[in-house]
């Protein structure tokens, strides 16, 4: 397991050589292949989940079967925990969008871990918080954006993230259908798939398969607000 990209995830930051040794011990790898699901929404659950490689969807389905996405995450970041510090079922489904690997921590050992080392958890309460503040900032957006404001933001935000550097832009692997951007951001694929040809007519960005290039950072930025 390439353990070096948990040394950045919330919990294990803080942990000196040795007791970062001895917590990666007691994880257990997890590979998935992309749509195969983690957990669903509404099991039990007992663990949670590192992200050490490939990407993770966090998805809620309505009572007719419609699908929308609570969040996207990457390497280093981690979900299922409110299962273990609330305990109720699962809030939402987690699936690979792509070739995936986690490092799962059952619910005993974090809580052993939280005993012996109380920074831990002011790691973990930040990431915690992190993810309210995406959260509030995702909701203001469904009440005061249009879609392809909100279709600019999620682009940026996933290239914050996951973008790299490409020979005229900036390419967001983001792994992610036209379907699964527009549960993203809360709209029809018909509605995303207009806003994304707008950005491309005007220059601002290229589509690629399960990927964007992003042209131009500044005009999309501006779009965005
Ligand atoms: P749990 O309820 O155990 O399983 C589903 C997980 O999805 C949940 O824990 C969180 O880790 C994660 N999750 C729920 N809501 C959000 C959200 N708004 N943003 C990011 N992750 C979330």
């Amino acid at each position: 397991m390439d353990i070096e990209v948990l040394r950045r995830a919330p919990l294990f930051s803080t942990l000196d050589d040795d007791a970062f040794r001895l917590l990666t011990d007691e994880l257990s790898e997890v590979d998935l292949s992309r749509g195969a699901s983690v957990f669903r929404e509404g099991d039990q659950g007992d663990q949670l989940y590192f992200i050490v490689s490939g990407k993770v969807k966090l998805g809620r389905t309505s009572a007719d079967g419609r699908e929308s996405l609570l969040a996207i995450l990457g390497p280093g970041e981690l979900f299922g925990e409110m299962a273990l510090f609330d305990p109720a079922p699962r809030n939402a489904t987690a699936t690979a969008v792509s070739e995936t690997r986690l490092a799962g921590l059952k619910n005993e050992s974090l809580v052993g871990l939280l005993r012996s080392r109380p920074e831990a958890s002011a790691q973990l309460l930040q990431a915690l918080a992190r993810r309210l503040r995406r959260t509030n900032d995702s909701l203001s957006d469904l009440v005061f954006s249009d879609v392809p404001g909100r279709v600019a933001k999620a682009l940026l935000d996933l290239a914050d993230r996951f973008g790299r550097p490409a020979t005229d832009g900036v390419l967001v692997a983001h792994e992610l259908t036209q379907e699964e951007l527009a549960q993203l951001v809360g709209a029809s694929r018909e509605t995303v798939n207009k806003a994304l040809a707008e950005f491309v007519q005007r220059g601002w960005l290229r589509l690629e398969a399960r990927a964007v290039v992003i042209l131009d950072m500044q005009r999309l930025r501006q779009r965005s607000r």
